[in-house]
């Protein structure tokens, strides 16, 4: 039997994808009492760990990820900057997903296509991610494909994040009173709280986070801000960190004694353990641009500790940037983050082989953001006055299911002049257009924005007002190609992307306040022809809510079933099977 599937898989017609292997993974995302910042709270973990465990796989994988919902409201989980190429029905966000139930299990089944980088996943509703449910997703590169620096020692995966002790569920309910959820308790770094750098600021017994290294080696540090908001100044001591890629693309490497990451973002450092070990080291994240003592406590530790050190980290910390009130070193730095364009990245032809610069735009969308609004009572965010008002059912599956009114195409291109609404508003995008969005920050904190389904270039950043004589400043050669950028108050942040992914891509704030009170909408990019380059059908198991509820199967969720895979060839191989044929539709 096994045989005969082996033989089928190997005789289908689309072999491109069917012969790249296929990785399963089980996710069961549960509650569990931690006490990281040294009171007991209710976190969630996946698998029982918290941070979750890490997704590895490589370039042009097919992964299974079988999602278990143990908790008690309703979970997506995305897959942040996974471009699910013409597969927007499994990057589990609302838009495009329905919710999977409590006590439920989904699966995942997505193609890492032409990709690398280090990425991560967390659930995408209700608040959650404030809670955790967040680990990283790692996509080497095949082996055929040379990495631009020598093969590190060893890979650390280090996961920051602003932190509160309230659960999502009582930040949620403060946010929906129309509060602000004020200052975070702390910094975590792996889920855990700070080292006790200073007795009156950190209290004792706090589990802290330690990295262990040998003297004279090279580790790549995988760095990822998962936090509500706050941008964190990353910063080990004594040390420098050798900028190498962020978000899928290589950068220019470039050395720094510390580095701004923004609520959403992910960077690869590279780590030269090169000091004497008279001691341990400090590793920092601490807030940026805030002012004011209650801050203090905003400032995660861990440590790095050598094979060979000679004693305990002490004495104060390494200093952050002192720019509190000027964030033009932050934008700065920012700016100096560049496409190694000679570096292979998926593919062995070099990553800035596309010459953006020279491709002419086909339509611009300013994209701005104020303070949060009262409309009809409630508080809400907005963009270009427009506050997202999440659909009953995602919209392809209404569209397929020629259901009428779920939303509207008429996103509005510039900031309106008129009063604020709540709507369901997409953005109409030209498939195979070449646009530029300029995300124009009117609000007062740094506001990231991410899109799904794509990689854009960030060509121009400065502050005050965006113009068209602005564009005389883009990069038109070597801007870093990401899927997340940081916008600066007052200020504006110009990218350009290539529309060559069919689906409804969420486009949202990072900042999750802002994208919990509506600061979001998704781009509509549909292929007019049928040729070949249009969307995957829906999977068989796609799960129906909303006005199409009656369409959903109910499932059997004995709790006693762990693993559907684990282990089992045949199933395996049946599923890879359906991959296969999923792929050549
Ligand atoms: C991740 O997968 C790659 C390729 O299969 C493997 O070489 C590497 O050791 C894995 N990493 C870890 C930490 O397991
Ligand atoms: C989990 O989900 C998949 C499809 O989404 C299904 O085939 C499988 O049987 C489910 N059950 C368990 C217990 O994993
Ligand atoms: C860019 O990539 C090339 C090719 O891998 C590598 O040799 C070079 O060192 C990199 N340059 C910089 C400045 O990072
Ligand atoms: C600890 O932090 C407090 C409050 O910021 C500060 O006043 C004090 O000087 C710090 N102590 C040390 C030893 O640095
Ligand atoms: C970065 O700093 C390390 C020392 O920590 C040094 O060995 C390396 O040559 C520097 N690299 C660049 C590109 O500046
Ligand atoms: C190790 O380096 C530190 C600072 O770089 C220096 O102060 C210290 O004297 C050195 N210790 C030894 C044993 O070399
Ligand atoms: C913080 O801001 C307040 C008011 O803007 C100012 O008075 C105070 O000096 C600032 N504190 C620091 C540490 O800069
Ligand atoms: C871009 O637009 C200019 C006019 O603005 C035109 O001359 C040129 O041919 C266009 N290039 C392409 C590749 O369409
Ligand atoms: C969306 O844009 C396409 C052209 O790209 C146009 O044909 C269509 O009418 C637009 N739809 C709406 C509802 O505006
Ligand atoms: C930017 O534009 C707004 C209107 O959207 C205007 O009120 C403000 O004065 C402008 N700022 C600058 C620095 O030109
Ligand atoms: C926001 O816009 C208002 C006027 O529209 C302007 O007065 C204010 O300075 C702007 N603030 C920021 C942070 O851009």
């Amino acid at each position: 039997m096994v045989t005969t599937l082996l033989s089928l898989l190997l005789l289908l017609p689309c072999l491109s994808s069917a012969a790249d292997p296929t990785v399963n993974a089980d996710l069961r995302f549960s509650y569990k009492t931690l006490s990281p910042l040294g009171l007991p709270q209710r976190v969630i973990a996946v698998n029982g760990d918290f941070p979750g465990p890490f997704i590895n796989v490589t370039t042009n994988n097919n992964v299974n990820v079988n999602v278990h919902n143990d908790l008690d409201e309703d979970l997506l989980v995305t897959w942040s900057g996974i471009q699910m190429r013409r597969d927007a029905w499994e990057d589990g966000v609302i838009g495009t997903n329905c919710p999977i139930p409590p006590k439920w299990n989904w699966t995942y089944q997505f193609q890492v296509k032409d990709q690398i980088g280090s990425f991560f996943y967390f659930p995408s509703l209700n608040f959650q991610r404030a809670s955790g449910g967040f680990g990283p997703i790692v996509v080497n590169n095949r082996n055929i494909i040379p990495i631009p620096f020598a093969q590190p020692d060893g890979d650390i995966f280090i996961i920051i994040g602003d932190w509160y002790t309230q659960t999502h569920t009582a930040l949620r309910t403060t946010l929906d009173g129309g509060k602000d959820i004020g200052i975070p308790d702390g910094v975590l770094i792996n889920g855990k709280g700070p080292y006790q750098y200073n007795t009156t600021l950190v209290p004792a017994g706090i589990d802290y986070e330690t990295i262990r290294v040998d003297p004279g080696k090279t580790y790549r540090l995988r760095v990822h801000n998962v936090g509500i908001s706050t941008s964190l100044n990353f910063r080990i001591q004594n040390h420098n960190l050798l900028l190498a890629e962020t978000e899928g693309h290589y950068t220019i490497q470039t050395n720094f004694t510390d580095f701004d990451i923004h609520a959403g973002q992910s960077y690869s450092f590279l780590l030269s353990t090169d000091q004497n070990a008279s001691t341990d080291y400090y590793i920092v994240a601490s807030a940026r641009f805030v002012n004011g003592s209650a801050w203090d406590r905003v400032t995660g530790v861990a440590i790095l500790h050598y094979s060979n050190s000679q004693g305990k980290a002490s004495g104060p910390l390494p200093p952050p940037p002192d720019d509190i009130y000027n964030p033009g070193y932050s934008m700065n730095q920012a700016k100096s983050v560049r496409q190694n364009t000679s570096a292979s990245g998926a593919r062995p032809n070099p990553q800035g082989s596309f010459h953006y610069g020279s491709i002419n735009i086909t339509d611009t969308y300013l994209l701005q953001v104020v303070p949060p609004v009262t409309i009809k009572g409630n508080v809400r965010a907005t963009i270009n006055g427009v506050s997202f008002n999440k659909p009953s059912v995602p919209f392809r599956l209404a569209d397929l299911h020629k259901l009428r009114g779920i939303y509207k195409l008429d996103f509005p291109s510039k900031p309106m002049n008129k009063a604020p609404v709540i709507d369901t508003s997409l953005i109409n995008a030209t498939y195979k257009g070449f646009i530029e969005i300029v995300l124009q920050n009117n609000d007062t904190t740094v506001q990231n924005f991410h899109l799904d389904g794509y990689s854009f270039f960030v060509v121009g950043m400065d502050f005050g007002n965006w113009s068209e004589n602005s564009r005389g400043s883009y990069n038109k050669w070597d801007a870093i190609s990401r899927c997340t950028t940081q916008v600066y108050p007052g200020g504006w942040t110009a990218i350009l992307i290539s529309l060559d992914n069919v689906g409804t891509w969420n486009l949202r704030s990072e900042n999750l306040d802002r994208w919990f009170l509506g600061q979001e909408t998704y781009m509509r990019i549909v292929n007019p022809e049928e040729n070949g380059e249009t969307e995957m059908p829906p999977p068989d198991h796609v799960l129906y809510c909303g006005p199409l509820k009656n369409l959903q199967k109910q499932q059997n969720h004995s709790s006693s079933a762990v693993s559907a895979f684990g282990g089992n060839l045949l199933l395996s191989l049946l599923l890879a099977l359906f991959a296969a044929i999923f792929m050549c539709n």
